[in-house]
């Protein structure tokens, strides 16, 4: 299955830093899926054109059924992550962002300040994570059947 990954950061897209989200959605989705995955990368500033137009192309050119991105969650300025997401979606599927509040706020208090969602565009499936490449761990695991699920249905 062809699966896209979109890390958002300003500072690991202009080299201040090395993008470890990324490699951490990898290495959690691998660990929980039996089939083969085929990853196609992406690394993009905070800037929801440049989001807006992966996703597109994503989900309409390339026919990735699941997209997931890392990062740009949070109340900061520059966090615009869920507006892109919106932005594109044909139908959001609110739960996945609530399941991971609710069971990462059990260990961690500013688990709510991520406002990740998720839903359909076509027959692609787009996850927000938060950025923290802690956070993929705690995060995903919780939601690898609603994912499962969730691919049947829009096949
Ligand atoms: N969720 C989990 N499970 N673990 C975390 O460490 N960090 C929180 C939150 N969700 C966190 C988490 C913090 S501190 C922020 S600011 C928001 O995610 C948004 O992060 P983002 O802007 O990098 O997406």
């Amino acid at each position: 299955m062809k699966v896209a990954r979109i890390t958002l950061s300003d500072r690991a897209a202009n080299g201040t830093y090395a993008d470890e989200s990324g490699p951490e959605i990898e290495r959690v989705t691998a660990s929980h899926f039996t089939e083969p995955l085929e990853w196609i990368r992406v690394l993009l500033p905070d800037d929801r054109a440049q989001l807006e137009a992966a996703f597109i192309r994503l989900a309409d050119v390339e026919h990735c059924p699941l997209i997931i991105t890392t990062g740009g969650t949070g109340p900061s300025a520059r966090d615009i992550t869920p507006e892109a997401t919106r932005a594109v979606l044909e139908k959001e599927l609110p739960g996945f962002g609530e399941v991971m509040r609710l069971h990462s706020y059990e260990k961690v208090k500013t688990a709510i300040l991520s406002r990740a969602t998720a839903g359909v565009r076509g027959r692609s499936l787009i996850i927000n994570l938060p950025g923290r490449p802690r956070a993929i761990g705690e995060c995903l695991p919780l939601i690898v059947p609603a994912i499962a699920e969730a691919l049947d249905h829009i096949a």
